[in-house]
């Protein structure tokens, strides 16, 4: 198989793509999918920052460690080192989509372009949210996981 690597990008890089970071680790290893995987946000405020308090505690609910995660912001030459570029919900894909270069590979789509029954979807932004907002964020993050692996390991 070719070399794969996946971004996740969302605003602040705390709470929604270091989910989709986390899940599809997982989603990964349990399939013995060799790719390279990272997570970045469009915005600069949460540089150098673990996530959310609220994402460690879902990922850890669910057996997953993110506390050594640390927020960056997404480049241009992100582009070129990975081959899919996926944004969380539809703002960061317009953003991601102006910050592209023009002769990038990368090919870019939604989180949720993955699942049946939901593309075009955003994954709805947790952080003004409660813990059950940061379920949904989790379940969308699993599901999407599995939708890409299943994308990814069928050559797309
Ligand atoms: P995320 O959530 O994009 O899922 O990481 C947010 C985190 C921080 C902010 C907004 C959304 N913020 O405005 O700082």
């Amino acid at each position: 198989m070719k070399r794969v690597a996946v971004l996740f990008v969302c605003l602040g890089n705390i709470c929604r793509s270091p989910l989709a970071e986390a899940a599809f680790r997982r989603e990964a290893e349990r399939r013995g999918l060799e790719v390279e995987i990272d997570s970045a946000g469009t915005g600069g405020w949460h540089v150098g920052d673990p996530p959310d308090r609220r994402a460690q505690a879902v990922a850890r609910r669910h057996g997953v460690e993110i506390s050594a995660y640390r927020g960056r912001q997404v480049r241009p030459e992100d582009f070129h080192r990975f081959t899919h570029v996926v944004a969380l919900d539809r703002d960061n894909l317009a953003d991601l989509k102006r910050i592209r270069p023009s002769d990038a590979m990368a090919e870019l789509l939604l989180l949720l372009d993955a699942v049946e029954g939901r593309r075009g979807k955003s994954v709805a932004d947790p952080y003004y949210g409660d813990d059950a907002d940061f379920d949904l964020a989790w379940a969308d993050a699993v599901a999407g996981a599995r939708g890409l692996a299943d994308l990814i390991a069928g050559g797309g």
